[in-house]
This record gives structure tokens, sequence and C-alpha cells, in this order.
């Protein structure tokens, strides 16, 4: 079977390197790629936006699977134009990707369905807003209710900073997405990402995984799309797991088949572990970046089959994955000035001998150019190890950064810290 990968990042070469192992992949392309996917599959210059393209690609290369990695195309009905040519697709329709979407889509599907997440009110004016500021205690979470790539959340500790927040989001600051926006509560307690696979009916859970979401160390700065991550994460409890399919993911795959808009492929949910159990802060309609790339070092099982079965409805067979007992960390190498506007063009030199110290270097933000791989992104590398607890796997995947020669580069120094602290006290 032919296979063609959509995406660019790092959650894509990670991807890449998955499906090339499958015994199931003849020929595995991927548009638009970057160099580290280059290695693994034949790069094809497609736009994910020309749905017309994409579909008579397919048809050209008797692609039998295309998997969609980033939320965009999703949202944008690719899988839906690609499914009315007959292919099969990993990713969910533009309907059902409305759980990325829009937020307070997702919010009153909560409310509809008693699912636990943070109490909301959604307001499309700044009028309305404001007003329903009051009824909320500090400090008060703002959300843009579309896509705007992860910067569209402010934590307000003060009114003036949310009114300010407010005034901003409506007054364009993220485009259309901000035309409506969610007041939600804050909740307290640990942030953990839990994965399923679902066609629709069956689920099948998928692993779990920690993500650094802020700059600095010690979790401080701006936010960012993810500065490292590590699996499992063990404080998402068998038992807390159980809960969080029973009470968060089936009632929303139930809600969204009822519906007439079944969710079909990977279910991300970012979860709040708070003193009355696990919340919804909110679902992704993808992998994680850079949370598959942990993810996929701990897979044992053929992704390109469990990925299939998902496309063509037969997850109910039994298909099941198998994750390895390892820990994987991932450490995220940026360009100076992410999150805001990154250094591009900085060269990257080693990425061989990082490799020779038994670690995956996934590219994340690269471009070739003179033969030497040079930044071309914010998140550029991300640095990948597995160990028997997440403190060995730290241990490889900092090794491994430390060989690799990126002037205009920093990576945060902490990564897995919480974990560290548990294993200090408990070893795996
Ligand atoms: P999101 O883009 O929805 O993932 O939000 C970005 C980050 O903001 C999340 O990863 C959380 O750390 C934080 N956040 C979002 N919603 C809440 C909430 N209701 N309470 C506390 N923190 C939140
Ligand atoms: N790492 C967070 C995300 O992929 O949304």
């Amino acid at each position: 079977m032919n296979i063609l990968l959509l995406g660019s990042g790092g959650r894509e070469h990670a991807l890449a390197w998955k499906l090339a192992q499958s015994p199931l992949c003849d020929r595995l392309y991927a548009a638009p790629g970057n160099p580290g996917i280059g290695q693994e599959a034949e790069l094809v210059a497609l736009d994910p936006a020309d749905h017309g393209a994409v579909t008579a690609f397919c048809a050209r290369a008797r692609v039998g699977l295309v998997v969609i990695g980033p939320e965009a195309p999703l949202v944008d009905g690719l899988a839906d134009s690609l499914r009315a040519a007959g292919l099969a697709v990993f990713g969910p329709s533009r309907a059902a990707a409305r759980l990325e979407g829009s937020k307070g889509f997702t919010k009153d599907l909560c409310a509809r369905a008693g699912i636990p997440t943070a109490g909301y009110v959604r307001a499309a004016s700044l009028e309305a807003a404001s007003a329903a500021l009051a009824g909320f205690a500090l400090p008060v979470v703002l959300k843009a209710d579309g896509l705007a790539a992860g910067k569209g959340v402010v934590i307000a500790q003060t009114r003036e900073d949310a009114e300010a927040a407010l005034a901003e989001m409506f007054a364009g600051q993220f485009g259309a997405a901000g035309s409506e926006v969610v007041i939600e509560e804050f909740l307290e307690g640990e942030e953990v990402s839990f994965f399923a696979l679902t066609d629709g009916a069956t689920i099948v859970p998928f692993g779990s995984a920690q993500d650094h979401k802020r700059v600095g160390e010690g979790d401080t700065g701006p936010n960012t799309g993810g500065m490292g991550a590590y699996s499992p994460a063990r404080v998402l409890t068998p038992l807390l797991e159980g809960e969080v399919i029973e009470r968060i993911v089936a009632p929303t795959v139930r809600a969204m088949r009822e519906a007439g808009t079944p969710y079909s492929g990977v279910l991300y949910a970012g979860l709040m572990l708070t003193r009355e159990g696990p919340k919804l802060i909110e679902y992704n309609a993808r992998f994680g970046d850079p949370e598959c790339q942990v993810l996929m070092l701990r897979l044992e099982s053929d992704l390109a089959e469990l990925l299939l079965a998902c496309a063509e409805n037969r997850l109910g067979n039994g298909t099941t994955p198998k994750f390895s007992k390892d820990a994987a960390l991932t450490v995220v190498m940026a360009a100076e000035g992410y999150p805001g506007t990154p250094k591009k063009g900085g060269p990257i030199r080693d990425l061989a001998a990082a490799e020779a110290t038994g670690a995956k270097v996934f590219h994340a933000g690269t471009a070739a150019a003179d033969g030497e791989i040079v930044a071309a992104g914010g998140r550029v590398l991300n640095v990948t190890a597995r160990g028997r607890s997440v403190g060995e796997a730290r241990a490889k995947a900092y090794r491994a950064v430390g060989a690799i020669d990126f002037p205009d580069g920093f990576c945060r120094r902490d990564i897995g810290w919480r974990e560290l602290a548990r294993e200090a006290k408990a070893p795996a």
C-alpha cells in the first residue's frame, strides 16, 4: 500500500519514521514535509489547501491511505474531500474536527453530555463578554473560539487584564477566530494529555504524555506549542484513565455519532487532574506535537495497520496498540526569538553525532540550504530518547542535545521535572 502523509513538523517526522517501518507500507509520500521527513518518505510539492490537487495525486500515485497530521486541513474539510473520492483517510471530517476548531461547540457538547469541564460562558460581543466576566472568580480564562495556533488563550489575573484581553480579541487580534470568545473558570491541578484512536464507534486508548507549554524553565514565560514532553504520564493512573474514558471520551464519541457527525481519527484530550477528578480542558483533532514524538518512540505495534483500521472503521475487530514499558522523553530545540519571531537560517550541524548516542532527532522546522540543514521555524528539532525511566530517557536526550551544534538554538533544561521528582520518591 502507498501512503500519503500531510504536514511538515516534528509530529509528521515521527509519524513518517514509524509508518516507513511498516511491512504494509510500499511507498511513503509526504507533503510538503521537511528534510527529516525526506529521509523516510518521498517529498511531494502539494498544498493541503488544494483539495483537488491532493485528490488527483492520490489517484495518480495509487495511494491507499492518507494520514492528515495538522489541524488546519482537518478543520478545512480535507478529509471530507478525500473520502468523497473514495480514499481511506486517517483524520476527522470537518464537522467532527469542530471539537478542536470551535471551543464553544465543545463546551456546549460537554454541557449537554454532562462531561466534566470548566464552567463557561460563550460571548459573541465585547459587551456580552464584559457583562459575563462579573460572574467569574479570578484568575479567569479567556479563549478565542477558533483556531489560533495555540495562542488564543489568556489567563487573566485581574479584571483589568481580562477586559483588556477581551477588547484585543474582539478587535481582531486572532482574526475570525476571535469573533466569539469563551470565558472559563480557572482549573487548578496538574495537566496531562490522553490519546485515543476511534472510528466513531470503538475507542482504543493510545497512551498518555505530559507537555511543557511555557517557554521558560520552571514553567514560566509565554505559552508555546510545547517545549518538550514525556510518556507515559504516570500521574494518569490506570484508575484515572478509566475514568477519563468513561466520563469524558466515551460520551463525546457517542454524542458525535448520535449527531450524525461521527469522529474518526485520534482524539487528543487535554486534561486537568483537579481535586474533583479529571476535567477536560480542550480537545485536539490530531496528535500532539511534541507528544506524538514520544508516543512513536514507545509504540511497538504497526502504525500503518492501526491507522488503516481506524480509517476503515475496523477498530472493533480487536486491533490493540502495544507500547513499550520504557519511558520516552523529547527536548524541543527552538530558534532564538521563539515564541516571538524566530531567527531563521541558522546552521545546524552534528545531527549524525547526536543520533550516534542512541537518540532520535526529529526535524520540526528545518530546511536544506547549500547542502546544510538550517533553522526554518520556531520549534526546530525534537531530540528524543527512550529509557527504563523518564530520568534515564532524559539523560540520553540531553546527551544528544549536547552533541548538536546549533548556535542560534535554545532549549529548556528541565523537561520532565515533575516526573523526575516523583521518580526520586518512588522509582519507576
Ligand atoms: P489551550 O490552547 O486550550 O490548550 O490552552 C492553553 C493552556 O492554557 C492549557 O494548556 C492550560 O495550561 C491553560 N488553560 C486552558 N484552559 C484552562 C482552564 N480552564 N484552567 C486552567 N488553565 C487552563
Ligand atoms: N503540544 C500541544 C499540542 O500539540 O497542542
